[in-house]
């Protein structure tokens, strides 16, 4: 027989969670460990507060409005999206205001972000006239008013218009075009946010920042003014966050964090792992779990197992972690052991996960929904 448990039933089950060891829960189990959690956000906010730029957290490395609530409780004036859909998510779980930091280019995308409209504070980036010209007939039709940013390439060799001019033409578009608002510009240091080499990380950000200030300088004095300059990841928070004219930042990974960016960032705690059981011990130097790709996420960063420096990277294969010890010595684990494993990539591993534990002192205090999980539309 199926069983097939009913939204009610989930919420019966979460509720029968909290308040339990966490040990109890059937593995592989995603926690997020609240001390690390409420550490991170607070350190983040704290790093913003009296700086003239605000952080405007990425949801997309949770994707739970349970958290996004606390980010802003925190200071945060809402949240940065990667997808219209992951707004509708955000703002269905009570955030009211929502940045979609890509382009909305389907008919599904832009009639939603109309919606979405209606129902919160709403921008949204552009790099293509087409699409200035698609959104404004869309926010006309809907009666609404959406605001736009555009999308620099300013280094990062992804979407985005280029600087001066192609930039500026854009905005002019936008600023002309009914149910627009145009706010300002976007650009994004993806290309060095997580480079190991700080020295190059900061040249190569503020190299990107001085390009996007010469275009906001080039729209100010051609009678466009630009309320917004936003960008940002969490290896660039300290770098592009206080830069000039910088008004919103984009990071995300903070508050969950992993492994390779906790090395190159150890401001921020490691708050979000897999519970994991170990189930086979083929050698004394292997150990083998029931978490493999399938709840960790592929990455090009291996997954690492908590408190045991002894084990190199994982080696995931779609339902096993196999952790060897780097020197040959004996594992102490035993079969039925539990480890938590921090995944290589904590936004890709979260998106695995309706749900997540939130833990502390060995219980689970709250069960958070990712409502936001698989939102990629
Ligand atoms: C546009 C944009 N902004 C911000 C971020 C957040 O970066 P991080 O997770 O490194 O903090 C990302 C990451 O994918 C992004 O694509």
């Amino acid at each position: 027989m199926t069983v097939h448990f009913s939204g009610f039933a989930d919420e019966l089950l979460d509720h029968a969670a909290v308040g339990r060891p966490f040990s109890e829960l059937p593995t592989p189990a995603p926690l997020v460990d609240l001390a690390v959690l409420e550490a991170n956000i607070a350190a983040m906010a704290a790093f913003f507060r009296g700086r003239p730029a605000h952080i405007r957290p990425h949801a997309k490395t949770h994707r739970a409005p349970a958290v996004a609530r606390r980010q802003i409780a925190a200071g945060a004036p809402g949240v940065t999206c990667a997808k219209v859909s992951m707004a509708e998510a955000m703002v269905d779980g009570g955030i009211t205001d929502v940045y979609v930091a890509n382009q909305a280019i389907s008919p599904w995308a832009i009639e939603h972000l109309c919606r979405l409209a209606r129902r919160a504070k709403v921008a949204v980036a552009v790099d293509q006239a087409d699409n200035v010209a698609q959104l404004s007939a869309a926010a006309v039709a809907h009666g609404v008013t959406v605001d736009v940013l555009v999308e620099l390439d300013a280094g990062l060799g992804r979407c985005g218009v280029g600087p001066g001019e192609p930039a500026l033409a854009l905005a002019q578009a936008v600023a002309r075009a009914p149910g627009l608002g145009f706010r300002g510009l976007h650009a994004y240091e993806g290309h060095v946010v997580q480079s190991a080499d700080e020295a190059r990380r900061r040249a190569e950000t503020e190299r990107m920042l001085e390009v996007t200030m010469e275009t906001r300088d080039l729209l100010v004095r051609r009678g466009l003014p630009v309320h917004e300059v936003t960008c940002g990841g969490t290896g660039t928070y300290d770098i592009s966050g206080v830069y000039p004219g910088v008004t919103e930042h984009q990071s995300g990974s903070y508050v969950y964090m992993d492994p390779g960016y906790h090395e190159k960032v150890p401001r921020f705690g490691l708050a979000f792992s897999l519970l994991c059981t170990v189930v086979s011990r083929p050698a004394p130097d292997r150990v083998v779990t029931d978490g493999g790709l399938q709840v960790l996420a592929s990455s090009p960063a291996a997954a690492m197992a908590k408190g045991h420096p002894e084990f190199g990277p994982s080696r995931l294969s779609e339902e096993h972690g196999k952790f060897q010890t780097l020197d040959g010595s004996s594992s102490d684990l035993r079969v039925g052991d539990q480890i938590e494993v921090h995944p290589g990539h904590c936004c890709a591993a979260a998106n695995l996960h309706d749900r997540v534990f939130a833990v502390r002192g060995g219980r689970v205090e709250a069960v958070w929904r990712a409502t936001a999980r698989g939102c990629s539309q």
